[in-house]
């Protein structure tokens, strides 16, 4: 598959990056680089086929436009983030940038890529936001989604229902997916 990823360059995301590309995934990796980020993370998959880096904000509209142009992703998973929740005591303003406005800028990048699309590859077009429990609340040891059990659909739901404005805009999308771990 084609998979576009944010944040690729950060702690999970060049993990995940690199499965992806060993399993032979095109992988098109978009990175602002901040202080989280670490292009030598990557450094083993520098001119691998397969594997495309793209220094880029994803609240530069703009930017994105061009990134899925030029990616064509059949998949989205949306790592990018400001991550250590104790910073946003003393610099919100990049949280809220980030966080909110950045995945709202690749939610409508995104968007507008899956209006041009048509047929099977619309209707397969999978949008995955990975995001945290400091979002959706803690869960119990019991919860269904606890990490002791297997994945289920429960927290999407939840998420969707806390997070009206990223609701799904087309059948199949996966508005937002968490795993506490
Ligand atoms: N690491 C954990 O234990 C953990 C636990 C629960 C949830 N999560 C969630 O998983 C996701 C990834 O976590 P992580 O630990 O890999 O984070 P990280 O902080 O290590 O990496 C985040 C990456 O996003 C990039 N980035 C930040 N702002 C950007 C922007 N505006 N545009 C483009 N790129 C930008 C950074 O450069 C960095 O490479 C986050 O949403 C995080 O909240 C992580």
């Amino acid at each position: 598959m084609r998979i576009l990823v944010t944040g690729g360059a950060g702690f999970i995301g060049s993990n995940l990056t690199r499965l992806l590309v060993a399993g032979g995934h095109a992988v098109t990796v978009v990175d602002k680089l901040t202080y989280a980020g670490n292009l030598s993370s990557l450094a083993d998959l520098q001119g691998k086929p397969g594997f495309t880096f793209v220094q880029a904000d994803i609240c530069d509209a703009e930017a994105m436009r061009r990134t899925f142009a030029a990616a064509r992703p059949e998949a989205v998973m949306h790592l990018a983030a400001e991550s250590h929740v104790d910073r946003s005591i003393d610099g919100p303003g990049e949280f809220i940038a980030t966080n909110v406005t950045g995945t709202f800028q690749l939610l409508q990048a995104a968007l507008g890529y899956w209006r041009s699309l048509s047929g099977a590859a619309k209707d397969a077009f999978r949008f995955l936001h990975v995001s945290t429990d400091e979002v959706f609340g803690s869960l119990g040891p019991t919860d269904p989604a606890s990490t002791s059990r297997p994945r289920t659909t429960r927290i999407p739901r939840t998420a969707r229902a806390r997070l009206p404005a990223i609701t799904s805009p087309a059948p199949g999308w996966i508005p937002t997916a968490c795993r506490s771990w």
